[in-house]
């Protein structure tokens, strides 16, 4: 399936006899990456999700769900072992088809022109200008919409929460099957925050959405809630 939101890096081919059914002696070159992490600052996190404990029941389109759990507690790593870009532990991690967005908490913002930025990671031809300056107005940000061939350096252009407002246009744009969100709206104030769950509640009709989020009004624009505690997932 397409991922996108971060590196296309793949999970390392899993050894055979199938996977997800308890701990595995790890991988040569994961030993190797340990020592060279100088005991243990790059792996397998003790109370990462184990094997076959992770969140079985998938939204449908249109669903919502949200994961809470403690600082640390692996929702970030559970999110970045799905993206594909947490190559350590072992088990089984599959999704089903379709295509997923992943936003984290400080969103990826190409060089270039807003309107790649908005577009990223697909061509910015592939839209319309009216479908990606609706967006852009949708996520609260109409008023850069006179600048979207601008090429300025926008990572450093625009605030922590504007950065995220940029985000959550290129989800209303792309619209995707799958819409993962890390603390993504963590940077905007309450108000603008429960606004864009809202905004996208009603745009992507067709988006099945997890989210990592901890505010009692964002949880609410959630269907489910899951908790991660201990490396288990599942209702709070
Ligand atoms: N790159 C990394 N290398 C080693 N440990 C990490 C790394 N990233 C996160 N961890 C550890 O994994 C655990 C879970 O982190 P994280 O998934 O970020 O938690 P959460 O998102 O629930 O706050 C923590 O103990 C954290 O310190
Ligand atoms: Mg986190």
């Amino acid at each position: 399936m397409a991922r996108h939101g971060g590196a296309p890096h793949r999970l390392p081919a899993r050894p055979a006899g199938g996977a997800g059914r308890g701990r595995r002696r790890p991988l040569p070159h994961r030993r190797r990456r340990r020592r060279a992490a100088g005991g243990g600052a790059l792996h397998r996190p003790a109370r990462w999700p184990r094997p076959g404990t992770g969140c079985r029941a998938a939204p449908a389109p249109g669903e919502a769900v949200v994961i809470t759990g403690a600082s640390g507690s692996g929702k970030s790593t559970l999110f970045r072992a799905l993206a594909g870009i947490w190559p350590f532990g072992t088990g089984r991690i599959a999704l089903p088809p379709g295509e997923a967005l992943f936003l984290p908490q400080r969103p990826y913002i190409p060089l270039g022109t807003l309107r790649a930025a908005i577009c990223y990671p697909h061509d910015a031809a592939e839209y319309p200008e009216a479908a990606v300056v609706a967006a852009l107005e949708q996520a609260g940000l109409g008023a850069l919409r006179d600048r979207l061939d601008a090429v300025e350096p926008w990572e450093r252009r625009l605030s922590g929460g504007e950065q995220q407002r940029l985000a959550l246009a290129r989800a209303l744009l792309l619209k995707p099957r799958w819409l993962f969100l890390d603390e993504a709206t963590a940077s905007l104030d309450p108000e603008a925050e429960e606004h864009l769950y809202a905004t996208l509640r009603r745009e992507l009709p067709e988006t099945a959405i997890l989210s990592i989020a901890h505010r009692p009004a964002v949880v609410r624009h959630h269907d489910r809630v899951l908790r991660l505690s201990e490396g288990r997932i599942g209702p709070a």
